[in-house]
């Protein structure tokens, strides 16, 4: 596309789209894929837009690959954004609605990233494409060069990860290597990798293409909430791809004329890994790593996170904030949303939730909001976080007198 380039978010030198970097040469700072948003916008027929399937391609205007051929699609994009009457009266927020990520063809937003990086990767003609992961990622990277036929390699954390997303990566045919130490250490060694041969395609979210999938995440929320646009959008963040993602897609959407409002964006990390959280709290500029994150949230055990940059700028650009939480109060949230709502989301994607009363006591956002919480992944996922949790299921001989004598004595909450 002539009117979209790559820009350094920090010293602003640009590049033609189609030279292959993840980092300013400059300066070594990140990238994002910039457009002439005024030529764009006599370009898009927003009457086109609606004839699309909703979801990610549904906005290809705004997707810098793909020619409506090419694209490697799984139909990503396109979850609902439920309304929440029974938790919000829970927590005494009227206006709760949960954009179920959730719904996506592996189970989290990831997809919507790795159907236009995966695309990229088939365009620029590499053969090999890697990642480091805490689960997600890889899942999803793995099933998306499945169907394009490409070579995956993921990196994770020794025995850090959620058991459905390491068996996600294996059926799909990644080689799954097991990194000594932490993600933020995986990370680092992908980096190397990819350095050194140019034959590896990097598909974390440095890479700039992947973010321009997840923005389409924004792009749903308003067209779902026309009218009743979000004051407040609240996040999980972990290597910080997505805020930073969700953040470019509403702005994109000012730019284009088409947003009543924008929303305040909040970011919430998980106590033992909260690096951007700690820093927002303070009002600072920069970020403190964090060397050995811990979290019963594994999808963001991390302590290190890439796109910090972006995010401070969604949160800082957003007039939002940040919140911290524990892995108890991440359990309650997910437990709430699971019985209240009939979501089961995996503990990260909890962690929205989990932040909401905190937020709403320190007059963070206030109860007449409009907020939209992100449920980044699916509960099955991680099935661990759950058994683990609660006392297994009673048993009983097989015999009716058996079942009529426990549900004489055992009560069956009511919800
Ligand atoms: N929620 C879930 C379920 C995730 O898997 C992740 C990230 C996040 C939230 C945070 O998103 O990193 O863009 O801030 N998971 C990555 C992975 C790190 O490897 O799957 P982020």
């Amino acid at each position: 596309m002539m009117w979209s380039r790559l820009q350094c978010i920090g010293c602003g030198k640009s590049w033609p789209l189609a030279e292959e970097r993840y980092q300013c040469k400059e300066c070594g700072d990140l990238l994002e894929v910039v457009y002439d948003l005024p030529v764009l916008s006599k370009q898009i027929d927003r009457s086109a837009w609606e004839k699309r399937r909703f979801g990610v391609w549904r906005y290809r205007e705004l997707i810098p690959v793909g020619n409506n051929r090419t694209e490697i699609t799984l139909g990503e994009g396109g979850t609902n954004l439920y309304e929440c009457k029974r938790l919000g009266e829970e927590l005494g927020l009227p206006h709760l609605y949960v954009k179920n990520e959730g719904e996506n063809p592996t189970g989290s937003f990831k997809d919507r990233g790795m159907t236009v990086g995966v695309t990229r990767a088939l365009e620029i003609g590499v053969r090999t494409v890697v990642c480091a992961s805490t689960g997600n990622t890889s899942a999803s990277l793995a099933a998306y060069t499945a169907r394009a036929g490409l070579r995956c390699v993921v990196l994770i954390p020794t025995g850090k990860i959620a058991f459905g997303k390491l068996a996600q990566a294996m059926i799909h045919g990644a080689l799954v290597v097991q990194v000594q130490g932490n993600f933020d250490e995986a990370l680092n060694l992908v980096f190397q990798l990819c350095r050194r041969h140019k034959e590896a395609y990097l598909l974390n979210s440095v890479n700039p293409f992947r973010l321009e999938g997840q923005k389409t995440l924004a792009y749903e929320v308003w067209e779902q909430s026309m009218g009743t646009e979000p004051d407040v959008l609240v996040t999980p963040v972990g290597n910080a791809g997505n805020i930073s993602a969700i953040w470019k897609g509403f702005s994109e959407l000012n730019s284009l004329g088409f947003l009543e409002k924008l929303p305040r964006l909040f970011g919430v990390q998980a106590e033992g890994a909260a690096p951007i959280a700690e820093s927002v709290k303070k009002g600072r500029k920069d970020i403190i790593m964090k060397d050995a994150p811990e979290t019963i949230a594994t999808a963001i055990r991390i302590g290190a996170p890439i796109s910090w940059k972006k995010a401070l700028r969604a949160i800082y650009g957003s007039n939002g904030g940040a919140e911290i939480v524990s892995d108890e109060e991440i359990l309650t949230a997910q437990r709430l949303l699971a019985r209240y709502e009939g979501l089961f989301v995996e503990p990260a994607s909890a962690s929205p939730i989990a932040a909401l009363k905190k937020m709403l006591n320190a007059g963070m956002i206030s109860r007449s909001d409009r907020i939209v919480c992100v449920a980044t992944g699916h509960g099955l996922k991680d099935p661990d976080a759950v058994t683990h949790t609660y006392e297994p299921p009673l048993e009983i001989k097989a015999e009716l007198s058996e079942i009529e004598k426990l549900l004489g004595v055992v009560e069956v909450p009511v919800r």
